[in-house]
């Protein structure tokens, strides 16, 4: 375990069983759709969980990233989202699948699905590989969820305090002093 840890809360093999079973799932639930779900992930927490979830989508689906910040002169009832980066291509009639590392708040997901309705996606669901639901301040439906987690702050598997732990293999909560 890392030094800056003071448990690992959810381990490498659990997330990648998990990750199996949600690719799995989605691959179930599209498997009659004509065209395939465009997966586009939130950077760049949710790049590993990402990548360990695609080996298991058996469908042809298409990849593509945005990154989203807070805009810090918003206000928190109406905090708004600055787009760091954009989606590459049209969305239009599409149906979309937000992979996201972990939802809190819940605002930055419903800002970023306000985004994707604008485009004109024709059907919108979110995985994420964690829940925080105690902490949410506004409604968002999470359709896959990999694990739901208490209210602790936690890195690892693209994770990040500072931007440092995102490359751990495994989801722990940092020492109370370290933050
Ligand atoms: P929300 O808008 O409050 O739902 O925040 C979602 C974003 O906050 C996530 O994509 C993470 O970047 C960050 N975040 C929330 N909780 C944690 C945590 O426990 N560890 C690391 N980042 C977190």
């Amino acid at each position: 375990m890392h030094k800056d840890l003071k448990k690992i809360l959810i381990d490498e093999k659990s997330i990648i069983n998990r990750c199996l079973e949600l690719g799995q799932q989605i691959t179930d639930d599209y498997k009659h759709d004509v065209e395939p779900p465009i997966f586009i992930a939130l950077l760049k927490g949710s790049v590993p969980f990402l990548a360990e979830l695609v080996k298991y989508v058996n469908l042809d689906i298409e990849l593509d990233f945005m990154d989203v910040s807070s805009y810090a002169g918003g206000t928190e009832s109406t905090r708004d989202i600055r787009i760091l980066k954009d989606l590459d291509r049209s969305i239009k009639g599409k149906n979309i699948i937000i992979v996201e590392d972990i939802v809190d708040t819940g605002r930055t997901l419903l800002a970023v699905t306000k985004i994707l309705e604008n485009k004109g996606a024709s059907g919108i669901k979110v995985v994420s590989l964690l829940d925080k639901p105690v902490r949410r301040e506004v409604t968002v439906e999470v359709d896959y969820v990999g694990f739901e987690i208490p209210n602790e702050f936690v890195v690892g598997f693209g994770l990040d305090y500072a931007e440092k732990y995102r490359n751990l293999p495994y989801v722990g909560v940092l020492k109370d002093e370290l933050y």
